[in-house]
């Protein structure tokens, strides 16, 4: 059977409503929630398919827990799992670094021979550079909290439905 994750830090408020969002829309009780800051290798490496709250702290950096385990994830074999990513960023705060936590995890975990799915269109953000960009689409799903919180409900939907088909 195959075995789906939300993976994200307990600790950070708007990554963990975006994640309950996501299962809450998923509705399905077999996918589990797994806490970035506590996850072992064992774990990870059980799941075929790993949605996967990664925000962008810093001036395009990752949040610093994921410091502990990105080492343990550039030595992994990823090959035959799927990741969904959904970053979350501020545009107009940081237009040059726009939701760059997810290229660098996308790229992280391509390295490793995972594929990504739920790649979506940048139309309706105004930015000016991103690392999350591959053929004008962000590597995932985009969430802009501070700017436009009032799209979240609808971005969640819609990419909910979108790797249904594409984690299938
Ligand atoms: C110090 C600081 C640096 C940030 N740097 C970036 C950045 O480089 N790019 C970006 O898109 N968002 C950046 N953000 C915005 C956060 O990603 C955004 O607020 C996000 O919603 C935080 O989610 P969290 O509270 O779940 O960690 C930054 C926020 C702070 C406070």
């Amino acid at each position: 059977m195959t075995k789906t994750a939300i993976i994200y830090s307990y600790n950070t408020k708007k990554t963990s409503k975006i994640a309950t969002l996501i299962q809450e829309g998923f509705n399905d009780p077999a996918i589990e929630m797994i806490n970035a800051e506590e996850i072992t290798e064992d774990t990870f490496l059980s799941f075929d398919h790993i949605i996967m709250g990664v925000a962008t702290w810093f001036d395009g950096e990752l949040p610093n827990f994921w410091d502990e385990f990105v080492p343990a994830l550039e030595e992994m074999d990823l090959t035959g799992k799927k990741f969904a990513l959904f970053g979350l960023g501020d545009q107009k705060g940081y237009p040059e670094n726009f939701l760059d936590g997810v290229g660098i995890m996308g790229e992280i975990l391509e390295e490793q021979g995972a594929a990504l799915v739920g790649f979506t269109s940048t139309e309706g953000y105004e930015f000016e550079s991103s690392r999350a960009l591959r053929n004008e689409q962000f590597m995932g799903l985009a969430i802009d909290y501070e700017n436009q919180g009032s799209m979240n409900k609808q971005r969640v939907a819609a990419w909910i439905d979108q790797l249904r088909k594409e984690f299938a």
